[in-house]
C-alpha cells in the first residue's frame, strides 16, 4: 500500500499546480518504499523535485502580485531547509532519519499545506485569470 494516496482533497482544479503535486506524491511513495540505497538517490531526487515545485509557485506568485506571498514562500523555505538537513543525515548513512521524515512528517505536511496556503493561491490564480 502506498504511503500516500493521491485523493480528490489535494485536487484543487489547475493542472499546473496539480500535476506537480500528483509527481510530489509519487516521489515520497517511491522513496518511501526504496531499499536503503535507492532511498538515498531518491531522497536528493525529491529535494531537487521540491525545490523546482517550489519555485514554480513562488514565481506564480510574484507574478501575479499574490497577497500571501511573504508567508507562503516562507513555509516554501523552512520546508526546503528541513529536507537539507535530513539529507546531510541520509547522505551520513544515517536512513532511519529520513525514513521517519518522509513517513511521519511529509504526508501531514503536505495535506495541510494544500488544503491552506495552495488552495488559496489556486483561487487567486482563478481569479486573476492566470495563464501559464
Ligand atoms: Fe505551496
Amino acid at each position: 500500500m502506498p504511503l500516500m494516496d493521491w485523493s480528490d482533497a489535494y485536487q484543487l482544479g489547475l493542472p499546473l499546480m496539480d500535476d506537480t503535486h500528483q509527481e510530489f506524491v509519487a516521489l515520497v511513495n517511491k522513496t518511501h518504499d526504496a531499499n536503503n540505497a535507492d532511498f538515498k538517490v531518491l531522497f536528493t531526487e525529491l529535494l531537487t523535485h521540491t525545490q523546482a515545485h517550489f519555485d514554480k509557485e513562488n514565481q506564480l506568485m510574484v507574478a501575479t502580485k499574490f497577497p500571501a506571498l511573504g508567508e507562503h514562500q516562507a513555509e516554501h523555505q523552512r520546508v526546503i531547509n528541513e529536507l537539507k538537513q535530513f539529507k546531510q543525515r541520509v547522505d551520513k548513512g544515517m536512513i532511519s532519519f529520513g525514513r521517519a521524515y518522509i513517513k511521519d512528517r511529509l504526508p501531514e505536511w503536505f495535506a495541510l499545506h494544500t488544503k491552506t496556503m495552495d488552495s488559496a493561491l489556486a483561487v487567486h490564480l482563478q481569479r486573476v485569470n492566470y495563464s501559464a
